[in-house]
């Protein structure tokens, strides 16, 4: 039984934050910020918004393409590091707000992979018959765990979400193959220190000491990054029969455009075949991938038959890669 997309969808906060904003809060600029990164400016959520927010409504986009009732999914993944509470999950959140009652609902966690992940564990659900229509949804608020003192890390995410439904039918836009990978040895290098059992909420240590703000390593984050993202990606040829010249479109996590282009340098992919929105929204971690998909989709650019490699790497570490025939 084929594995396909048969929708997807996006949602983004209406405020945008630019660089030059950001010069007036903090000590940087967006000529370092460009360069750095690539990223001119990025969404972020307003009052009243939350990750189930967006994650519902680029849900119910995805649905409304895939001509799905919610009533008919028989599961929703919902992959974030920003959920709306520490529990319930967002999922069952989103099952409420979309009415997809007969779904099972949960949260998974792998950082700016777990959109890949979440395609992986859907394809074995849809694989085994244990579903049919699925519903996997990337969907973040970064904007509420970045210290926005920080200028080494607040300039770089974004809010947003993205989705895909996936049904197990015969005809295109095929899911190929997922191939996921973690790497534990190095998990204090990006992490958000408080808030979980270690560091329970408490004014004078999570709070007084920014322990409840997203930390990170950015020059080894960056090395492991372009390191395993090609490593996930060779997976995903190898494990096809392809060649890097048979790819139509590389969408890769978007989290720093000289990432981006070391890693697709790596590849051979040229930017003829590189998706990049990175500067419009900057990184929205588990999001990027499906909002990247998304726009992708909608600008009419994966042609029919073509090759889409989807390559993501984030905290944990944890990556993945996933081939779509589309
Ligand atoms: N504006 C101005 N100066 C800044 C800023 C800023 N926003 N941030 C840092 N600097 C300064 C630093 O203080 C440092 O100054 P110093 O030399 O006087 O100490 C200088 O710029 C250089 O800092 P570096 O950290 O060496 O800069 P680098 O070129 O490594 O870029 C960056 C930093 C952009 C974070 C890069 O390391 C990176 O992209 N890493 C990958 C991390 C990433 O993308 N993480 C996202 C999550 S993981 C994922 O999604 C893959």
């Amino acid at each position: 039984m084929n594995v396909r997309i048969t929708g997807t969808g996006s949602s983004l906060p209406g405020k945008i934050l630019t660089n030059a904003e950001l010069e007036q809060l903090i000590d940087t600029t967006d000529e370092w910020i460009t360069t750095r990164t690539g990223i001119k400016e990025r969404r972020i959520a307003a009052d009243g918004e939350y990750t189930s927010t967006f994650a519902a409504e680029a849900g119910r986009r995805a649905l409304e393409m895939a001509g799905v009732q919610p009533e008919e999914i028989d599961l929703i993944i919902l992959s974030t590091v920003t959920p709306d509470f520490p529990f319930p999950s967002t999922a069952c959140i989103v099952q409420d707000l979309l009415g997809a009652k007969n779904a099972t609902a949960f949260d998974i966690s792998a950082a700016c992979a777990g959109f890949i992940y979440g395609l992986s564990v859907a394809e074995k659900y849809l694989r085994t018959g244990a579903a049919k229509k699925i519903l996997v949804i990337g969907s973040e608020t970064l904007s509420r765990i970045v210290d926005w003192k920080d200028r080494n890390t607040c300039v770089l995410f974004g809010d947003g979400a993205g989705a895909v439904v996936l049904e197990a039918s015969e005809g295109d836009h095929s899911l190929l193959s997922t191939h996921t990978f973690s790497n534990g040895s190095y998990w204090n290098l990006l992490y958000q220190p408080g808030s979980g059992s270690r560091n329970p909420a408490s004014a004078s240590r999570t709070i007084d000491e920014r322990l409840i703000y997203v930390t990170m390593e950015g020059n080894e984050v960056f090395k492991h990054a372009v390191r395993s993202m090609e490593e996930a990606a060779v997976k995903a040829l190898d494990a096809n029969g392809l060649s890097q010249s048979d790819i139509s479109l590389l969408i890769p996590h978007q989290a720093n455009r000289r990432i981006i282009d070391a890693t697709a340098k790596r590849l051979g992919v040229g930017s003829d075949r590189l998706f990049i929105n990175l500067h419009r929204y900057g990184n929205t971690s588990s999001a990027s991938i499906p909002i990247a998909l998304d726009e992708a989709n909608h600008q009419e650019i994966l042609k029919h038959g073509g090759k889409i490699l989807l390559v993501a790497f984030g905290g944990g570490f944890a990556y993945g890669s996933a081939l779509v025939e589309w």
